[in-house]
């Protein structure tokens, strides 16, 4: 089979299961199959794939017509320009995360920042991305070992100064910080329930919270002061007005779509 014949069988698998992301989806496949680049695939329409990948290409194929997540597919996902390594032991980074990296950038530009804690870190990559841009050292912590493996991995892959934690929460603080950010989960079980098939082969603790999605951003919010000068969360689309409720709040941030995501709070 050459490269334009597996072009043409997994564009229209992948289009008859609605997968809206096929054309993209499909070259995708072929590049990881053939560990070749995009320009490779499609400029090579008559290179042959040998059995070996033919076979792969249809093992990807039934993966992704069940909506698994390309980038557990390709393990990568860029964020802020850096890649990531990622597969199921972490929750794929997010554009709209970015937005929290933008945040933390600021005010640890006017605002004389040393020590920076990421809580609940995944693959790392808030952790990363800011020691690398700010040349901090950064702290960062999560409850799940397997996610933190994963962290240690990308910090390794960009040589980046962060030291993991593995810990529950804010509990694991002991002395003061400068500046404490968080991309915590924050979806309730009945929106979880509603959520693309895609996602649900993400971590369900990475994304699920109790109180309506609620019960980590109170524990932040509640515990944070004391424990630091400035804290950085991502919260839900619906959860603006608890935030609003907030002392100490300084700044609400809209992501792309003009959704409030990104919370600033400043504690004396
Ligand atoms: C929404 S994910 C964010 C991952 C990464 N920071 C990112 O932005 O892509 C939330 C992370 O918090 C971790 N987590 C969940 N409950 C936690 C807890 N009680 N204490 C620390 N981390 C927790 C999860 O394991 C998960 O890695």
């Amino acid at each position: 089979m050459t490269v334009r014949e597996a072009l043409k069988i997994a564009i229209n698998e992948l289009k008859e299961a609605n997968i809206g992301t096929y054309g993209n989806d499909a070259v995708i496949l072929l590049k990881t199959i053939l560990n070749k680049s995009d320009v490779f695939v499609l400029t090579n329409s008559d290179y042959k794939l040998n059995q070996e990948q033919e076979h792969y290409l249809f093992k990807l194929l039934e993966k992704r017509k069940k909506r698994y997540p390309i980038a557990y597919i390709t393990h990568k996902k860029e964020f802020y320009g850096f890649e990531f390594f990622v597969d199921e032991r972490v929750l794929i980074p997010r554009p709209e995360t970015e937005l929290l990296i933008e945040e933390a950038i600021n005010i640890a530009k006017d605002n004389n920042i040393d020590t920076i804690v990421d809580i609940g870190t995944g693959s790392g990559c808030i952790a990363i991305v800011l020691s690398k841009l700010l040349n901090k050292r950064v702290f960062a912590s999560d409850i799940s070992r397997e996610a933190l493996t994963v962290a240690r991995l990308n910090r390794d892959k960009h040589t980046a100064k962060v030291d993991f934690v593995l810990s529950n929460g804010l509990e694991w603080i002991g002395k003061r910080v400068d500046l404490i950010v968080s991309n915590p989960p924050y979806v309730s079980e009945k929106d979880y329930e509603n959520l693309s098939d895609d996602v649900k082969y993400e971590p369900k603790g990475a994304l699920i919270a109790e109180e309506d999605g609620l019960s980590f951003i109170k524990h932040l919010i509640t515990h944070a002061q004391g424990l630091t000068r400035y804290l950085i969360l991502e919260f839900g689309y619906d959860q603006s007005q608890f935030i609003k409720s907030q002392r100490n709040l300084l700044k609400i941030s809209k992501d792309l779509s003009g959704i409030d995501r990104v919370a600033v709070f400043r504690f004396s």
